[in-house]
């Protein structure tokens, strides 16, 4: 029997959306107020699903405490009040989307969870808008 446990976490971080080799009048059309030269923060909210067998000793599927742990260690230390573009090496090359954002997440977790379990995370960049990636 394989179930799903969800974990709800958070951090603040700051980013540009822009391409390096186009003109910043390009960058503006396509990015809009994103790509704003002075950076702009957002409350990232995200969910990480983990589904897997459940462990017939503990009955836990995986101890919420060990993922707590995984999750502050891989995603919020690493990413709150952080500078995406200049701070965070994942985006050094890479646009710091709501969707790589999650892809970023989703690899960091991926690393340290057992290989067994199926991952799945959706991160808000706001109320409204969100992006879910589960390693396709
Ligand atoms: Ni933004």
């Amino acid at each position: 029997m394989r179930v799903t446990v969800k974990r709800k976490a958070h951090f603040n971080a700051a980013h540009r959306l822009y391409r390096k080799d186009w003109s910043d009048a390009k960058n503006e059309a396509i990015f809009g107020l994103c790509s704003n030269p002075h950076y702009h923060g957002h409350n990232y909210d995200f969910w990480v699903e983990v589904t897997g067998e459940i462990d017939p000793e503990t009955g836990y599927v995986i101890d919420m405490k060990v993922l707590k742990d995984h999750v502050n260690a891989q995603v919020c230390n690493y990413m709150d009040h952080k500078n995406l573009n200049e701070q965070v090496e994942e985006f050094s090359d890479l646009n710091p989307t709501a969707e790589h954002i999650a892809f970023v997440i989703w690899t960091r977790l991926r690393k340290v969870l057992d290989k067994d379990f199926d991952l799945r995370i959706t991160l808000f960049e706001t109320e409204r808008n969100c992006v879910v990636y589960s390693g396709e």
